[in-house]
This record gives structure tokens, sequence and C-alpha cells, in this order.
């Protein structure tokens, strides 16, 4: 960087790994467009307090957006030697209008600038990803709604436990997703925060209008204390929270995805589009797309950690260490933006559910004891005493290679005198998964009703 970048107190020019070392153009050139945003809502405050004349902040918001078609024309590309992107845009500025360039930075700091910009990025693409939120919601409402009443085991501890329906389970992932979409929501309110105006910590000494540049810019409010301002990146690391739990759901179902398209399990197979191939063993098909998931949430995990370290230590109000923000929060944001998208087409055109593997599954296993027990408990027997005796039917069973709707009814009578002819029915696989019908559960009437309470989630504005 040539000493001009800063003023005159400074003779000598950086040694020149130092200003590689230093610059953050290779990466905040990101920011561009919010940069230039800033910047005019800054020009028009400027001009509406005084502080410059209306013609002059014409010339400045002219120069700004023509540089905004440059970049966009792929005809602005600052080199190592413009330090950031702030800098980079006020020279050139100061190229295309001539020395009124010079006065845009009246009033403000790079401090406050670089908060302004990474808020307004943030925004924005908070709502890009719930957007992408809403698409992946859909795309498991509408396997929930042609699922009501296929089932598939259900699992504790990775072990047969009871059957749901396949729609219960895909309305859990919807869940999760409804609050990775409400928590955003809250999160974007404070984000959208104005620190402009913050100066370099401490305020100006122009008669600046931070709620007229806030309004300009869309901001609900401004900081209160410009201390807090340039330094706060509570928002950040709230984002990257978010962005983590969205992740951990991602991942979740990734891993579900990945062992029921296993042979062992065989509950959906991959479709061509999203499948691959083995450079050596042609038999396979292999889940690539889910693992990717599962293996990129480890970054979006390290994000967070390492905003909430570099922010542990520092005093007030702006340090340099604040740069470091920058490619943990557009990492995590491409990375969720890209997981999201995959598993949406994932859920869209990758996988097909093997109804007739799912059915036989469910068939065939322990997985209506519960309702063994339940059964006697209903007729006053009590629930401790039904399930010991349950779980001595089981152990025969298994030994003798049955299962419990093998059992004859003379079978049953032996191990109590309540069982009638009626336990086949209620031992069923679909009347255990029907007869759960308390609020929330499997039982087909709740899940018809909360696919009706999706649909309605999904109108919240
Ligand atoms: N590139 C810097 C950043 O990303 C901009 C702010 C620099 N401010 C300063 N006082 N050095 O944080």
């Amino acid at each position: 960087a040539d000493k001009k970048t800063w003023s005159d107190r400074f003779e000598g020019s950086l040694h020149p790994a130092i200003a590689l070392f230093n610059a953050s153009i290779g990466f905040d050139i990101e920011l561009i467009e919010y940069d230039l945003t800033g910047s005019i809502a800054h020009a028009k405050m400027l001009a509406h307090t005084g502080i410059i004349s209306d013609s002059e902040a014409q010339q400045l918001v002219s120069g700004l957006e023509q540089i905004r078609s440059e970049y966009r024309e792929g005809n602005f590309n600052p080199g190592i030697d413009q330090e950031d992107v702030h800098f980079a845009v006020e020279r050139r500025l100061t190229e295309i209008v001539g020395d009124v360039g010079k006065k845009l930075h009246t009033a403000r700091s790079r401090n406050d600038q670089v908060g302004t910009d990474i808020r307004l990025y943030l925004r924005d693409q908070i709502e890009q990803i719930r957007v992408q939120i809403r698409e992946f919601q859909q795309v498991l409402l509408f396997h929930a709604e042609n699922h009501v009443e296929t089932l598939i085991p259900g699992y504790t501890h990775l072990q047969r436990a009871q059957p749901v329906s396949l729609a219960h389970h895909l309305l859990a992932y919807f869940q999760m997703a409804q609050r990775d979409w409400e928590r955003l929501g809250e999160i974007k309110k404070r984000t959208n925060i104005s620190p402009l105006g913050s100066g370099a910590l401490a305020g100006t000494t122009f008669p600046i209008d931070r709620h007229y540049s806030a309004k300009l810019l869309e901001f609900e409010g401004v900081y209160i204390n410009s201390l807090d301002g340039v330094s706060d990146r509570d928002f950040a690391i709230e984002f990257l929270n978010a962005a983590s739990l969205i992740m951990v759901h991602l991942s979740r179902l990734s891993e579900e995805m990945i062992l029921w398209s296993s042979q062992e399990f065989s509950f959906i197979s991959l479709t061509d589009s999203c499948a691959t191939g083995s450079s050596i063993m042609p038999q396979k098909k292999n889940p690539d797309v889910p693992e990717l998931i599962r293996g990129k949430t480890g970054r979006v995990f390290g994000h967070l950690q390492g905003l909430l370290v570099l922010m542990k230590g520092l005093p007030l109000a702006y340090n340099k260490d604040l740069q470091e923000d920058k490619e943990a929060l557009f990492d995590a944001v491409k990375t969720v933006k890209a997981c999201l998208e995959a598993m949406t087409i994932l859920l869209q055109e990758g996988i097909k559910f093997r109804t007739e593997r799912l059915a036989q599954a469910v068939a065939e296993d322990f997985s209506n004891a519960t309702d063994v027990a339940d059964y006697l408990a209903a007729r006053g027997v009590p629930f401790r005493e039904a399930y010991n005796l349950v779980g001595k039917v089981v152990k025969t069973s298994l030994a003798a290679g049955k299962l419990l709707k093998d059992l004859t009814l003379e079978e049953w009578k032996q191990l109590h005198p309540a069982f009638e002819a009626d336990i086949y029915a209620a031992i069923a696989p679909s009347q255990v998964v029907a007869a759960r019908n308390s609020y929330g559960g499997t039982g087909f009437e709740q899940v018809r009703r909360a696919i009706e309470t999706a649909k309605s989630q999904l109108e919240e504005p």
C-alpha cells in the first residue's frame, strides 16, 4: 500500500507482506453493494443536515452509483494496494467525481461504516435464508401429505421402539425448520439497528442526523451508545448460532437418509440425479449429498466458536481483530445456503421412499409390545405388572422364533385371562399408530391436524 492511504503522518510505505497481511479487500469486496448503499445514505444525510451542499451530495451519489455499475459489469476490481473495500470505493469515487469525493468521509469512520455494511449484508442474507427454509418446509410437507398412512419404525437408542407415521417423522423436521425460521426473524430485528454516525468510537463533532440515515437504509433503530455501535458483534454471533442450529437439523436428517439408504435399512433409494458412484466398486450408489451436508456442519460450528473467542478479550471499542468476523460470516452464509438448497433438491427428486420395505419392517418386530401392555392396563391390570408379563412373552416368542401376532388366542389366554380376540387388531401396526391419538402424537388423526397446523405456519408473515 502506498503511504497515501493514511495521513501525511506516514512517510514510509508498508512492507509488502504486511500490506497483504493487513488487507481485507480479498474478501470484503463481498460487501461492496452494501458499502455503496451505506455511503449513498451517508452522503444524503450530510446534505440534509447542511454539512455539505445538495449539489455535492448529488455528485457523490452519482459517482457511487457509477461504481455500482462498474462493479456489476465486472469493471471494478480493486487490488491489494487498496487495503479494504471502503478505501477502494473512496479512491475510485475521487477519481470519478474529483475533489468533492474527498468529502464523503466527513463525520464518518470506517468503524461505523463497516458495522453498517455487515448489518446490511446480514439482514439481506437472513431474508434469503428464510425463503430457502420455507422451500425446505414445503417439500417436507409435500411428502408428509403423501405419507400419513405410511408407517416407519420409530427408534430410541437406534433400537426399534414403536412404529410411527412417516408423515409424523417428517413433520418433526418441519417443526425444527419452523423454529429456525422464527429464530432468524428475531435475530434480524437485532441486526437491523444502525451504528452509522457512531464515528470512530465517540460520535462526531458534526451536526449529523443518525435517524435520517438509518431511515434511508431502512434500519429499525439506531445504536444508543456509540462505543457499543462500533464494537458490537452480538448479532453476528446470534446469526452463527442460528446457522449452527440449522446445520444441526440438516445434519440429523442427513444422517437418517444415509442410514435409510443403506442395504441394512433400505427405507429409501437414491435416484441417479443426486447420488454418486464409486471409482472402483461398480455396484455402489453413494449418498454423497447428505454426507457432505453432515460434514459441512462442522465448519459452521467452527465459525461460531471462532467469533465467540475473537470477541471475548476485546477492550472497547474497535480493534482490528474485528476484521476477522467477515470470512466467518461469509462462509457460514454460503454454507447454510448451499446445504439448504442441496437438501431441498434431495427431498424433491433425490430420494424415493420404499414403502413396501417400510411396511415389511414395521410388521416384523416387537415394536407393538407396548400396545400389549397398554391393552392389559386398559383392562385393569396395573401397568407395571402388564409390562413385566409382556416382557416374558417377548422373551419366549424370541426363543420360539415367533412374533406377537403369531401367538394363538389360547396362548394369549394362558398368559392372562383378560386377552380376547381383539388383541390381534390392537397389535396390528396401523392400529398401534392410530391409537396414539394424544395431542402431538403419531395417531393419524393427530397427524392430519398437524399437517393443517403446518400449513398455517407457512402462512405466517
Ligand atoms: N477492514 C476493516 C474491517 O474489516 C475496516 C475497518 C477498519 N478500521 C480501522 N480503524 N482500521 O474491520
